[in-house]
């Protein structure tokens, strides 16, 4: 049985808070309430068991479309929870960032963002990254626009872009590619997260919605991304071979 490890990081879909509410009767917004909840919970033991970075996706650039009263309770939800959670984090030595289109945000919540991520540039323990007004294939519109205008500048020649210097200008230029991508909620699509980034990402989904996933759920994850072989095009006895040398 092959032991991948831990994976260093583990990117989430956390899908599934609009269909817990409306089981309950609830309305959507309670939902993503609870949602931030399973946040809190599954960021504190994913650093308790030595995952190192978390990338969550939080608000997508297709949400827009969503019911304006759902909208815009989530953007308090978010103004809200950037005032609550994020003196704790920086206390449990959590940097937190943030990836997206953020001019789409309103002038105060952009400043709660760049606070937050000031106060947290220097931790090191752990890294959150919250994916918000996040497209994967706006990001990789942008790194082509980076490469374009320093090819109008004069300072690159399009001989020489390759894969390292393309996302260099993506989000999250600076961390390695999630190892684990774990959606809720049941459904089995990316929805335009991590598009580029998921290349060789190892795919877990869970019918568990949001709301209810816990330590437990992230450990059953991990596990199963622990059992996986990991080939990157090469043979199976290659890897083991490696492995063993
Ligand atoms: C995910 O839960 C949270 C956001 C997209 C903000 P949903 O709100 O998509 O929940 P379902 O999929 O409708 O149940
Ligand atoms: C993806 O979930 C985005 C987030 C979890 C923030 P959606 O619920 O928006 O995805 P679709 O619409 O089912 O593909
Ligand atoms: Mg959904």
């Amino acid at each position: 049985m092959p032991d991948t490890g831990m994976p260093e990081h583990v990117a989430i879909v956390m899908d599934g808070n609009g269909r817990w509410a409306e089981q309950r009767r609830r309305s959507r917004s309670w939902g993503h309430q609870a949602g931030l909840k399973a946040l809190r919970r599954t960021a504190r033991h994913g650093t308790e068991i030595g995952i190192r970075i978390l990338t969550v996706f939080a608000f997508s650039s297709e949400n827009w479309n969503r019911p304006a009263i759902e909208v815009s309770r989530l953007m308090d939800l978010f103004m809200s929870a950037l005032e609550k959670e994020v003196k704790g984090l920086h206390e449990n030595g959590v940097k937190v960032r943030f990836i997206g289109d953020l001019s789409g945000f309103k002038p105060e919540l952009q400043d709660r963002i760049l606070a937050a991520q000031e106060l947290t540039a220097g931790n090191t323990r752990s890294q959150l990254n919250v994916a918000a007004n996040y497209g994967g294939r706006w990001d990789i519109v942008n790194a082509a626009r980076t490469l374009a205008e320093q090819v109008r500048a004069g300072e690159l020649d399009p001989a020489d872009i390759d894969e390292g210097r393309f996302s260099a200008g993506l989000a999250l230029p600076d961390t390695p590619d999630p190892d684990l991508f774990i959606r809720t909620g049941g459904e089995m699509r990316i929805s335009n997260f991590l598009l580029w980034q998921s290349a060789y990402t190892e795919f877990y989904f869970s019918d568990v919605l949001w709301p209810d996933f816990d330590g437990d759920e992230l450990d059953r994850a991990v596990e199963a991304y622990r059992r996986r072989e990991r080939r990157y095009g090469m043979t199976g006895k290659q890897v083991r071979d490696r492995a063993h040398a």
